[in-house]
């Protein structure tokens, strides 16, 4: 592969691929996860203070919320994040099936991505000789003591750190909060047990995934189920009906929050397993809890929820919900 889509490692094989995967790895392990604790903490008290009666999840807290810790953990400076949200709309535009033709949609992914690549060249140069320990400022040396790591390698692996997290975990914010309003014992139930919260997360994320399918292509032949799929076959994945697969999952269309564990596939499966998998559910458990902390009840402004277009990313655009707040407990 050549052009834009050269250095992306969701689209490389090994050994590029572990390589660059084991340079952005770092701050995605577990503990380095676990001490941003606090801080994601921090971020969604302040998205949900004074929260009024009607608001927009999506606009409130799914949409900032990650761009806000994504952006600090690597380093953006904060004045900048917030370009991070259109580009990654842009790029996932080339997702959507619409009225654009696929070159349309091609050159305006490839303009944001080069736009997003161009803004980590600049702060990589600019942070190369700064001494700080942020994560860019990290990556900037790791370019000059790795050998053959070019800068264009270094950029694009800034890029998988913050803009395949975006859309993705709105998506999985804001298909909860349908969840919420469909269910409002689940909502009773994670304002009285938080513990409760990743039985709830993992049924949302397996009956409403945030990410619908992904695709391979095959390299070599492969039967499956009597049917042959030649070398150089593009196979399309579709998760959510994995998700929903009746020989896995025994009434799979019923919402059963802690009944199937993490069995389902929405974060993928393999060497391209979602790196985001660890943080993306610490970041949606402070988010659903503190919304639940804070609201007895969630509803719908419009039945008819207003998703955004395609079949790759499945979440609402917007979500206009009418809430009533929780009485605050009184000291006993
Ligand atoms: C709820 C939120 C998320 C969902 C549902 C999700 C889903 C996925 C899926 C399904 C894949 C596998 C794609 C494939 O096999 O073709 C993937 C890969 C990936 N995800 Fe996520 N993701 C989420 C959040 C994040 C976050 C927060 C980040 C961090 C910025 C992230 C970074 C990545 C990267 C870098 C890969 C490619 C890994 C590789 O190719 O080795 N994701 N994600």
């Amino acid at each position: 592969m050549d052009g834009w889509g050269a250095n992306l490692f969701k689209l490389l094989d090994p050994p590029q691929h572990t390589q660059l995967r084991t340079l952005a790895g770092g701050p995605f392990a577990p503990n380095a996860v676990e001490a941003l604790k606090d801080t994601i903490t921090a971020v969604v008290d302040e998205l949900l203070v004074d929260l009024p009666e009607e608001f927009d999840v999506m606009e409130r807290l799914a949409t900032p919320l990650p761009v806000r810790v994504l952006g600090d953990m690597i380093g953006i400076p904060e004045k900048d994040q917030e370009f991070f949200t259109s580009w990654s709309s842009e790029i996932a535009r080339v997702l959507e099936l619409g009225a654009e033709t696929p070159q349309e949609l091609a050159e305006a992914c490839a303009r944001a991505i080069g736009q997003c690549t161009e803004y980590f060249l600049k702060l990589l140069e600019e942070r190369r000789d700064s001494g700080a320990d942020d994560l860019i400022s990290q990556l900037a040396r790791a370019e000059q003591e790795i050998e053959d790591m070019s800068m264009a390698e270094v950029a694009a692996v800034c890029v998988l750190l913050i803009i395949p997290g975006l859309d993705t975990f709105a998506n999985l914010i804001g298909n909860g909060a349908v969840l919420f309003a469909r269910h409002p014992q689940a909502l009773a139930q994670l304002a009285e047990d938080p513990e409760s919260a990743d039985g709830f997360l993992d049924e949302v994320l397996r009956l409403e995934p945030p990410t619908h399918a992904s695709w391979r292509v095959a390299i070599e032949p492969i039967e499956l189920h009597g049917e042959t799929i030649a070398a150089g076959d593009v196979v399309l994945l579709i998760l959510a009906a994995a998700n929903r697969d009746e020989r896995h999952f025994p009434d799979p269309d019923a919402f059963s929050p802690g009944v199937h564990g993490r069995a389902h596939l929405s974060f993928g499966r393999g060497i391209h397993y979602c790196m985001g998998d660890n943080l993306s559910r610490l970041m949606a458990k402070e988010a659903l809890t503190g919304l639940a902390k804070r609201v007895s009840s969630l509803k719908l402004q419009d039945e008819k929820i207003d998703l955004k277009p395609g079949i790759w990313l499945h979440g609402p655009a917007k979500l206009p919900v009418l809430t009533e707040a929780r009485p605050t407990r009184q000291p006993a």
